[in-house]
C-alpha cells in the first residue's frame, strides 16, 4: 500500500508516520511519499522520521519528491495537508480581517474566506492531477479549510475525497473523559459544518450520557469548552458547540483579544516554524526530541487568545492532548483498505442527512466507513438556531466555490458579504481589495 502525503514537509506529518508505524497488520502502508514544493522542509522532516522509525523492522520506506505527478502516480490513498501562501500567507489573512474590527483567523469569518479563495484553485487542479494519474486512490483531506475544500475536490473526485478534522473527535473524547466513558466505545452525535457543529448527545448502548453532563456544573465546567463558554450558555443551547463556536458566541471578545494580541496565531507559528526548521538545517539538532518540543508549544498556545477572552487561564494537562486526526486518517484508511468497519465524523457528501441542505453540501457527521467509503449517518434535525449559521455559512462556500471557478471579483465579495461575521458590504469590498493587494494567489479574480 502506497500512501502519498501533499504537504509532506509539514509539521504535523511525524504523527501521521507515528500512527503509521504502529500497524503492524497485513495490507498496512508500506511506502510512504512525501510531497512539498519545498526540499528544505522535506528533508527536515525525512530526518524526524528516520529517527522514528529506528528499530522498527517493518517501518515505511519513506521517499520525497518535489514534483506532483511523481508523487500522485500509484497511489493507494493521498492525503492532503498542504497550507497554500504558507504560514505568511495565514498570517496576513488574520491581519487584513482584524485591521477592518472583524475576525482574523485561519478558517472561520473573513481570514477563512480569503483562505479558501487562494487554496480552492489549488486543490481543484490537485484533484484532476490525481483524477489522471491514480483514478482508483482514496483522497483525505485535511487541508483547511475542510469543508469548503473537501466539496471542490469532490466536484472532481466525486465521493472518492474525504474530509477529516480533528476537532470533533477531540471535543468527544473530552466529554467522554468528564462521564468516565471509554472514548472509543461512545457514540457521538455531532453534526453540522466542520469547525461549526454541536455534539449533542453521547452514548454508551442505548444510553445518552449528555443529561448527565447537563444535571451537574462542576462536571460542566471542568472542560475545555465548558470553561470557553460557561455552562450557563451550554446549558442555554443544550448541546455542547465545537469549540471554533467561541468566535460566533463571543465574537466581539475574541475580536479584542485578537486585535489586543502582539501576534496573530499565524504570525506566532510562522516565527515558530521558521525557527524549528532553521534548527532542522543543523546536523547536530536532535530531530525527534526538537520536535517534539516544537510540538508541545504549539498545542499549549492553541486559542490562548479565545481562553483570554473567556477568562480562563491555560489549557489543562489532560485536554492538551490534540484529537488526534492521524488516528482518524489511520482508521479511515484501513476500513477502507481492508473493510475493518469504522465509524467516525468526516467530512462527506450531505445526501439526505439534513434536510436544509442539498445533496452535494459536504457537512461533517458521524460515517460508517467500509471498502467502499464512508455513508454517513442519520442523526437528529438542527434546531433553527444551529439551522441559520449552518446555511448562511453553506451559502458563502457556495459564493467562495462560485467565484475560485468563475474567478468573479463580485462573487468573491458577495461571500465576504454574506458571511454573518463581516457586518457590511463595505467592510466586504475593503476586505476583497486588501486581500487582493496582499496575495499573488488571489490575482485571478477579475
Ligand atoms: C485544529 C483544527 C485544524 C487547525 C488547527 C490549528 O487542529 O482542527 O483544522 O488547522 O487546529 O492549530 P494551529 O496550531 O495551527 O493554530
Ligand atoms: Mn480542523
Amino acid at each position: 500500500m502506497r500512501l502519498t502525503i501533499l504537504g509532506g514537509g509539514g509539521f504535523r506529518v511525524p504523527l501521521v508516520y507515528s500512527a503509521l508505524l504502529g500497524d503492524h497488520a497485513e495490507g498496512r502502508v508500506t511506502h510512504v511519499t512525501l510531497f512539498d514544493l519545498d526540499q528544505g522542509r522535506l528533508s527536515a522532516i525525512a530526518r524526524v522520521l528516520a529517527e522514528q522509525s529506528e528499530g522498527v523492522p517493518d517501518a515505511p520506506v519513506v521517499s520525497v519528491t518535489t514534483d506532483l505527478d511523481e508523487a500522485v502516480r500509484g497511489a493507494d490513498f493521498v492525503f492532503s495537508a498542504i497550507r497554500v501562501g504558507g504560514l505568511a500567507g495565514r498570517a496576513a489573512d488574520e491581519r487584513i480581517a482584524l485591521a477592518e474590527g472583524v475576525l482574523g483567523q485561519e478558517t472561520v469569518g473573513a481570514g477563512g474566506l480569503a483562505y479558501g479563495l487562494r487554496t480552492l484553485p489549488v486543490v481543484t487542479h490537485i484533484a484532476r492531477r490525481i483524477a489522471a494519474l491514480a483514478p482508483d486512490a482514496w483522497v483525505i483531506n485535511f487541508t483547511n479549510p475542510a469543508g469548503m475544500v473537501t466539496e471542490a475536490m469532490g466536484r472532481v473526485l466525486g465521493d472518492r475525497v474525504i474530509g477529516i478534522c480533528d476537532s470533533p473527535v477531540g471535543l468527544g473524547r473530552r466529554v467522554a473523559r468528564v462521564l468516565g466513558a471509554n472514548p472509543r466505545e461512545v457514540w457521538i452525535d455531532y453534526v453540522g459544518l466542520n469547525h461549526l457543529g454541536w455534539l449533542r448527545g453521547l452514548k454508551v448502548g442505548r444510553r445518552d450520557l449528555l443529561p448527565r453532563l447537563f444535571e451537574d456544573d462542576t462536571l460542566l465546567g471542568s472542560f475545555e469548552e465548558g470553561k470557553l463558554f460557561g455552562t450557563e450558555w451550554l446549558r442555554s443551547l443544550g448541546a455542547i458547540p465545537n469549540e471554533y463556536l467561541h468566535y460566533y458566541y463571543f465574537n466581539r471578545e475574541a475580536v479584542r483579544a485578537y486585535r489586543e494580541a502582539e501576534r496573530t496565531r499565524g504570525a506566532y507559528l510562522l516565527d515558530q516554524q521558521a525557527g524549528f526548521y532553521e534548527e532542522m538545517e543543523k546536523p547536530d539538532t536532535p530531530p525527534l526530541t526538537t520536535w517534539r518540543r516544537t510540538l508541545a508549544d504549539r498545542e499549549a498556545t492553541y486559542m490562548a487568545h479565545n481562553r483570554e477572552a473567556a477568562g480562563v487561564g491555560e489549557r489543562a494537562e489532560e485536554d492538551l492532548e490534540s484529537g488526534g486526526y492521524e488516528q482518524v486518517a489511520l482508521s479511515l484508511m484501513r476500513a477502507i483498505a481492508r473493510n475493518e468497519r469504522a465509524t467516525l465524523i468526516l467530512n462527506v457528501r450531505n445526501r439526505q442527512v439534513l434536510s436544509v441542505l442539498d445533496a452535494d453540501a459536504v457537512i461533517e457527521v458521524p460515517c460508517f466507513v467500509d471498502a467502499a467509503g464512508a455513508h454517513p449517518v442519520s442523526v437528529d434535525p438542527l434546531p433553527y438556531h444551529a439551522v441559520g449559521l449552518v446555511t448562511s455559512v453553506k451559502a458563502v462556500e457556495r459564493e467562495v466555490l462560485a467565484a475560485a471557478e468563475s474567478g468573479s471579483r463580485a462573487t468573491a465579495v458577495k461571500a465576504f458579504a454574506l458571511h454573518p461575521l463581516v457586518d457590511s458590504v463595505a467592510v466586504a469590498r475593503r476586505l476583497v481589495e486588501d486581500y487582493t493587494a496582499e496575495h499573488a494567489g488571489l490575482s485571478y479574480l477579475r
